[in-house]
């Protein structure tokens, strides 16, 4: 990472590192798309890259498309090893910051994850975890996918990654409430509203 900070003091270096956390459906990739723009930060979603892996036939994407498929994680070291890279080759010229989506999912890669900004300098800003009910999660997947092509939206998986979220993914919450970066956002109503509401989180942040 080519670190060229405005304030070197600041405990990130100057970029702006967030974690949007939240289970399946909740809104993650939206909100994603609307924060980067406001602020200027690399998208980073382990599901994105995982896609494209399979879509381009790759080893891990071969191995990633039955794990996904069947609702489970793929394994830890794989996806350390990916997003380290993403980290590593990140153009702080071009972005003031990173807005992870999808990771980290379990304490080992959130334990990672802050290793690798610790070697850089850098560190978690806030984790923001959006809260949306269970029926509205699987109403928003099952519409999602009558034109999403995901082997993973459908009602059989999307059980599978509910319980995964719940015993592998949760943990890490508390992993962040424990160091004072956590923020918990009501994910439910228009796109509009809860990026709002998001958006107050990160200027608090920002603007410390
Ligand atoms: P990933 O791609 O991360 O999927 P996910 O966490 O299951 O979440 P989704 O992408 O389904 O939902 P989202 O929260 O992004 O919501 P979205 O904005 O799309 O992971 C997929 C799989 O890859 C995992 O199961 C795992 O196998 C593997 N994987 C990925 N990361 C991994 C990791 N770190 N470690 C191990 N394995 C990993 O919204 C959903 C729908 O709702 C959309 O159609 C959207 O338009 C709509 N919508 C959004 N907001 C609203 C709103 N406010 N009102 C109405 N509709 C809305
Ligand atoms: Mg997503």
């Amino acid at each position: 990472m080519e670190m060229e900070s405005e304030n070197p003091n600041h405990p990130t270096n100057g970029l702006i590192n967030i974690i949007l956390c939240g289970a399946p459906g909740s809104g993650k990739g939206t909100q994603s798309d609307l924060i980067i723009k406001k602020y200027n930060l690399l998208h980073i979603s382990s599901g994105e890259l995982l896609r494209k892996e399979i879509a381009e036939g790759t080893e891990l994407g071969k191995e990633a498309e039955i794990v996904i498929g069947n609702g489970q994680l793929v394994r830890d070291e794989m996806i350390i090893k990916m997003i380290e890279h993403q980290i590593e080759t990140l153009d702080a010229d071009l972005y003031n910051g990173v807005i992870f989506d999808g990771f980290p999912r379990t304490l080992a890669q959130a334990e990672s994850l802050e290793r690798i900004f610790n070697e850089h300098g850098t560190t978690t800003d806030l984790l923001i975890n959006l809260q949306v009910d269970e029926d509205e999660l699987v109403k928003r997947i099952l519409s999602r996918g009558k034109t999403s092509g995901r082997n993973d939206d459908n009602l059989e998986t999307i059980r599978k990654r509910f319980d995964v979220y719940e015993k592998q993914t949760k943990p890490i919450i508390g992993f962040y409430k424990n160091i004072g970066k956590y923020a918990e956002i009501d994910g439910m109503g228009t796109m509009e509203e809860v990026f709002e509401r998001i958006t107050k989180e990160i200027d608090a942040v920002v603007n410390e």
